[in-house]
């Protein structure tokens, strides 16, 4: 059996990078099906999801058949492409990002991709850029370009993560005023991307900092999902027609609360505003399509946190696991 390098996950209790390990015999090489490609991987960036759905314990345990390799973020040649597939050939370099929860996740070598889920890498552009919009990247495109018209003024919860630095240039390019949040640590890196005005969350409770400017705003993305209460309050900051997309909330009985709440409040109209949890499932080639053309453009800039080697997976998840990554933290698997 043809092996490769990649990280593994067996556990059902316990954190993420503890139950991590890179096998020294390799692992399995993964098989493609009809509508896959084969992707020799040169970098991945890590997503919060990655380690929130292994970290449930038994509820893993029954999602997940051990191992399992982590990871959504890649880019790299196609090196095999599945029967069905007609628009990709050996040799290409693609980028895009894994439906949730794949077996054959990012920290390989190789990795099995729907070829409907990537797209094409501009020439001139590096791996380790195009990896910091993978999900960021779809998911705040998801979460701004169905709504966003020239001249709206948006609020974007979270600036500075790796949601935020993607959600700050999609929204400017579209053509948004952008006021976002951050601590004082990053408001310059909120402002080097472009964000018009930024919210220190920490001088004072971002609800009250809102309401104060009055009921200005057509579009809030929330990338934290704290405070638990802002889009039951945001009547007092978005417009009677305006939209609260949720895009962050924790893995958790208090998250769920926070996720069910929020619907009820909305169905039944008391929220006063409408509540939508950000869905990037439509289109996906197209979305990486636009954010490539926009990167090679240069009106997309990968904000990096940190670049890690193949071999510091688990100490890239604890930096991630701060909740203080100021954009994107990269894993960098092989040279191309
Ligand atoms: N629904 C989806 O499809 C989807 C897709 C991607 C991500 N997500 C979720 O979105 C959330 C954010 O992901 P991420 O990748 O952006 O996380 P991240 O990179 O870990 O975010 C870290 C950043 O958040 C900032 N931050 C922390 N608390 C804040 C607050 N109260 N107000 C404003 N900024 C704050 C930190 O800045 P300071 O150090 O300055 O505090 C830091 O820069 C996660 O829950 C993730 O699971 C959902």
């Amino acid at each position: 059996m043809a092996t490769m390098q990649g990280w593994h996950f067996r556990a059902s209790s316990g954190s993420m990078e503890a139950n991590l390990s890179q096998p020294t015999s390799g692992i399995p090489t993964p098989k493609i099906k009809d509508d896959e490609i084969l992707v020799r991987n040169f970098s991945t960036a890590l997503n919060a999801i990655d380690y929130k759905v292994l970290e449930l314990g038994f509820i893993t345990s029954l999602l997940f058949r051990s191992p399992v390799t982590p990871g959504l973020d890649v880019c790299g040649h196609v090196v095999e492409v599945g029967s069905k597939v007609t628009n990709y050939k050996t040799g290409d370099m693609v980028y895009g990002a894994l439906p949730p929860a794949p077996t054959h996740g990012a920290l390989a070598q190789f990795v099995p991709i729907p070829a409907d889920a990537v797209a094409l890498v501009p020439k001139g552009l590096q791996p380790d850029d195009m990896v910091s919009m993978g999900v960021v990247g779809l998911t705040s495109y998801a979460a701004l370009k169905p709504y966003v018209k020239p001249g709206h003024k948006v609020f974007i919860n979270g600036g500075s993560g790796g949601t935020g630095v993607m959600a700050i240039q999609i929204a400017k390019i579209l053509g948004a005023e952008v006021t976002t949040s951050s601590s004082n640590a990053n408001l310059e890196l909120c402002k080097s991307l472009g964000a018009d005005t930024v919210l220190d969350y920490t001088s004072a409770p971002i609800a009250t900092q809102l309401k104060d400017l009055g009921t200005v705003f057509d579009l809030v993305v929330d990338n934290v999902g704290a405070p638990a209460n802002l889009y039951r309050v945001s009547n007092t900051f978005l417009q009677p027609q305006g939209k609260f997309i949720q895009v962050g909330l924790g893995i958790s009985f208090a998250g769920f609360r926070q996720f069910i709440g929020n619907k009820i409040t909305s169905l039944l109209a008391w929220g006063k505003r409408e509540w939508i949890f950000v869905d990037a499932s439509a289109d996906q080639h197209a979305a990486f399509e636009q954010l490539a053309a926009w990167m090679k453009e240069g009106r997309i800039r990968a904000a990096v946190d940190s670049t890690f080697e193949f071999g510091e997976v688990p100490k890239a998840y604890e930096r991630l696991k701060t909740g203080r990554a100021k954009g994107r933290i990269v894993v960098h698997v092989q040279d191309q």
